[in-house]
């Protein structure tokens, strides 16, 4: 017979991607070093009505927290307030509400990652050029935040031009997309800022199409590890420099713990960022295959525990059995 769990998670991601599936990951071994939780990650695939639908469901399961990237803020800042009010914690992740009702918070500092790109392309551009942003989905709060930031360190070097703003809502389709139209509409762009490393790929394809590639730079955010990720894009020659954005589920993980334990915690966790470019790119990849190698012990070690528990579980009801007989 097993056990109920004491403590039910429900997470509610509102996109499907690396990054993302990351994030989940982390969450899922973190819990492994928690007795009695069970973890239910749904994701909205960029879908507003379906991310309220989802978080609706987790309270209706009856969960006992409950962890939000909310895919656009105000249409989700409600069903956070619901959840909240009824007494349900609520850690906020990545992405924010329009609202203070929420438990805690667990995230960057988008606003200074984007000032921190602003310098960056600044130094690069040595304080002259022509730039074109590819923003993310304009109604999350990292888009609003990581375009402010940018424009902030900017203003400082009046000799660097945005010349335009497109959203891509974090998508590589639809940044490429948009690309196409800034070629057409502005025959010269020193540098492409796009939001997230995806939206710097199709940046990147569109630009490539024309046979254009050469002329410019690209930065992007995120440097995930992996093929076709980030910060291979950067050894590659792809990017120029893309930003750390940290997924920290393991942290969140550990404060979901300490809220539903009822321990201290801390009410916003502001995770770190770096730049990535061609000076410590490779150092990154090494790190992150050797990290990864170990996450894979790790799943290993928790697989074998769970066969030790099952033949235990089996040979106490042989001898049980035996000894009743
Ligand atoms: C992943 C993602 C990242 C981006 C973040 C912003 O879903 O699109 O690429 O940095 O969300 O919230």
């Amino acid at each position: 017979s097993r056990r109920e769990a004491r403590f039910r998670i429900g997470v509610s991601q509102c996109s499907e991607d690396e990054w993302r599936r990351r994030m989940n990951s982390e969450i899922l071994r973190e819990a492994h070093f928690y007795e009695d939780v069970e973890v239910d990650i749904r994701t909205a695939v960029d879908d507003n009505d379906r991310q309220a639908k989802d978080i609706r469901e987790l309270i209706a399961e009856g969960v006992d927290l409950l962890i939000v990237a909310p895919n656009e803020a105000a249409p989700i800042t409600p069903v956070v307030e619901e959840a909240y009010n009824r007494g349900i914690p609520v850690i906020v992740i990545d992405r924010k509400i329009l609202s203070d009702k929420y438990t805690a918070y667990v995230g960057a500092d988008n606003y200074e990652i984007g000032k921190a790109v602003g310098e960056y392309v600044a130094n690069v551009l040595h304080g002259q050029g022509d730039v074109v942003e590819i923003s993310g989905l304009v109604g999350s709060t990292p888009a609003v935040d990581r375009h402010q930031g940018f424009v902030k360190a900017l203003s400082a070097y009046p000799g660097i031009r945005l010349l335009a703003v497109e959203d891509g809502a974090w998508l590589q389709l639809k940044a490429e997309e948009k690309m196409d139209i800034l070629l057409d509409r502005f025959p010269h762009i020193d540098l492409v800022y796009a939001q997230n490393d995806r939206m710097a790929a199709g940046a990147y394809a569109a630009v490539a199409s024309k046979g254009r590639e050469k002329e410019m730079r690209f930065i992007g955010i995120d440097a995930l590890p992996g093929k076709d990720y980030g910060v291979e894009k950067v050894l590659a020659g792809e990017l120029d420099a893309t930003f750390i954005y940290p997924t920290g589920g393991d942290r969140v993980m550990q404060i979901a713990m300490d809220i539903l334990n009822k321990r201290d915690f801390p009410r916003e966790t502001i995770l770190g960022t770096s730049v990535v470019n061609r000076d410590n790119a490779l150092i990154m990849k090494m790190q992150t295959a050797h990290i990864g190698t170990l996450d894979g012990k790790i799943e290993t070690l928790n697989g074998k525990i769970n066969q030790y528990l099952v033949r235990y579980a089996t040979q106490q009801v042989v001898l049980y059995g035996s000894l009743s007989a």
